[in-house]
C-alpha cells in the first residue's frame, strides 16, 4: 500500500520563473491562456512582430485561432509557418526548408518565434530560433502533456541527425513558456498516457511526496479534472525548473537526473525507429521500471519501489513491459549496442541515473554489466 498522499499546494496564479539570471524567464500555467497570450507577451516581445511555427495538425484545432486573434488584439503582427507533424519535421531539410521560409519573410533580430505544438515544434522552432541571424527571441506554447512538463522548459533546441537523435543542438532558452492546460482536452488518451511518463518521473528523481500524491490522483488527473491536471503540471515543471536553474548546460551531472529512465528508453527507441511505435513517454515508462529494477538488482534501492512504480503505472494502463506494448521484447544485446551507440558522444563508460528510493535519483557510471544482462533479460 502507498503511505498517505500529502496534499499539494494549490496551483498558484503567479508564473514559476526559471532562475537564470539574466536569462530568467516565466512559465505561465493555467486554463484560457492561449487567449490571454498577447497580453502576456506584448511586453516582453522586443518588437511586436512573430513568426509563428506550427504544425498541420494543430492548424486544425482552435488553439492556433485563439492564439492569433489574442496576439492581433494586442497589436501583434504574425507570420505563420507550418510544417508537417512528426519526427520527420526534425531532419535537417525540414530545418532548412523553415530557416528558408523565415529568412524569406524579411525577418530581423528583434521578430519573435512563437512555437505552438508538441515537442518537435519546440525542438525545431527553439533550434531555427537560436540560429537564425545569430538568435531570435522565442516562446514555447506547447500543446502536448510531454511538451508541456518536459521539453518546453529548459532551453535545450534541436534535430536530428543520420547518426542520431538531437545531436544537432543548441542551448536557446525562451524569453517565456506559456502553458495552457485546455489543450489537454484534444490529447488523445495515447498521448495523454505517454506524456504522464515524464510527468511521474519528477516525482520518481527528486520528490517522494509527489509521487505519493501522483498515485492517488493520477487516475483522475489524466480523465480530465483541470485542476489536478494544473498542480501536476505545476509541480512537474518547479522540478525541472530548479535543476535547470542549478545546472543549465548540464555540466554538474545535476541536470542528467531529469534523464531518469533515458539511457534505456533511448535504447527502445533506436531499436524500435523513433515512430508512432513506441512513443518517447512509453520508452520514459519502460526505462523507469528498469532503472528502478537494476537500483534493486544492484543493492541501491528497495524492491518495494521498483514494485511500487511498476503497479502505479500498470493500475493506469500504461505498459511496463514491453512484450505486452509491442508484441516484441528487446534482444538483450541490441539493447546494450543500442546504449553504447547513443553515449558514444560521452566518450566514456554507459551512464545510468538510478536511484536509491522514490524521489532520490542519482548518476552513476558504469554498472554491472552481468546483472544489467539480467534485468535486460527479464523482457527480452
Ligand atoms: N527543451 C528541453 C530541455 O531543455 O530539457
Amino acid at each position: 500500500m502507498p503511505p498517505e498522499a500529502t496534499a499539494l499546494p494549490e496551483a498558484g496564479d503567479g508564473p514559476l520563473v526559471v532562475e537564470l539570471a539574466e536569462r530568467r524567464y516565466p512559465i505561465h500555467i493555467a486554463s484560457g491562456l492561449l487567449d490571454q497570450a498577447g497580453e502576456i507577451l506584448a511586453p516582453l516581445l522586443p518588437r511586436p512582430l512573430a513568426l509563428l511555427v506550427t504544425d498541420t495538425n494543430v492548424a486544425l484545432t482552435p488553439h492556433l485561432g485563439r492564439l492569433e486573434t489574442s496576439l492581433a488584439a494586442a497589436g501583434i503582427a504574425v507570420r505563420r509557418l507550418v510544417v508537417v507533424p512528426g519526427e520527420s519535421s526534425k531532419g535537417l531539410e525540414s530545418y532548412g526548408r523553415l530557416v528558408e521560409a523565415m529568412l524569406a519573410t524579411g525577418i530581423d533580430r528583434k521578430t519573435t518565434v512563437l512555437a505552438l505544438g508538441g515537442g518537435v515544434i519546440g525542438d525545431l522552432a527553439g533550434f531555427a530560433a537560436a540560429t537564425t541571424l545569430r538568435g531570435l527571441p522565442f516562446v514555447q506554447l506547447p500543446t502536448s502533456l510531454l511538451a508541456q512538463v518536459d521539453s518546453s522548459v529548459g532551453g535545450k533546441t534541436g534535430i536530428n541527425s543520420a547518426h542520431g537523435k538531437n545531436l544537432i543542438g543548441a542551448f536557446h532558452q525562451p524569453l517565456a513558456v506559456l502553458i495552457d492546460v485546455d489543450v489537454l482536452q484534444d490529447l488523445p488518451e495515447r498521448e495523454l498516457k505517454a506524456g504522464y511518463g515524464e510527468v511521474i518521473k519528477h516525482g520518481c528523481l527528486a520528490d517522494a511526496d509527489y509521487f505519493a500524491w501522483l498515485e492517488t490522483h493520477a487516475a483522475a488527473m489524466l480523465a480530465g479534472d483541470p485542476t489536478l491536471r494544473m498542480q501536476a503540471i505545476r509541480r512537474s515543471v518547479e522540478i525541472k525548473a530548479a535543476v535547470v536553474a542549478a545546472d543549465e548546460r548540464e555540466t554538474t551531472g545535476q541536470r542528467a537526473l531529469l534523464n531518469f529512465g533515458h539511457t534505456f528508453a533511448h535504447a527502445y527507441e533506436a531499436l524500435t525507429g523513433y515512430g508512432d511505435r513506441l512513443l518517447h513517454g512509453e520508452a520514459v515508462a519502460l526505462g523507469m521500471v528498469k532503472a528502478a529494477r537494476l537500483s534493486a538488482a544492484l543493492q541501491l534501492a528497495p524492491t518495494a519501489d521498483a514494485l511500487r512504480l511498476e503497479a502505479h503505472l500498470e493500475s493506469l494502463g500504461i505498459a511496463t513491459d514491453p512484450r505486452r506494448l509491442l508484441n516484441r521484447g528487446f534482444p538483450v544485446d541490441a539493447v546494450i549496442e543500442a546504449m553504447t551507440r547513443d553515449k558514444k558522444a560521452e566518450a566514456g563508460a554507459l551512464r545510468f541515473v538510478l536511484w536509491h528510493g522514490i524521489g532520490r535519483a542519482f548518476l552513476t557510471g558504469g554498472v554491472d554489466t552481468a546483472i544489467l544482462r539480467e534485468i535486460l533479460e527479464v523482457d527480452a
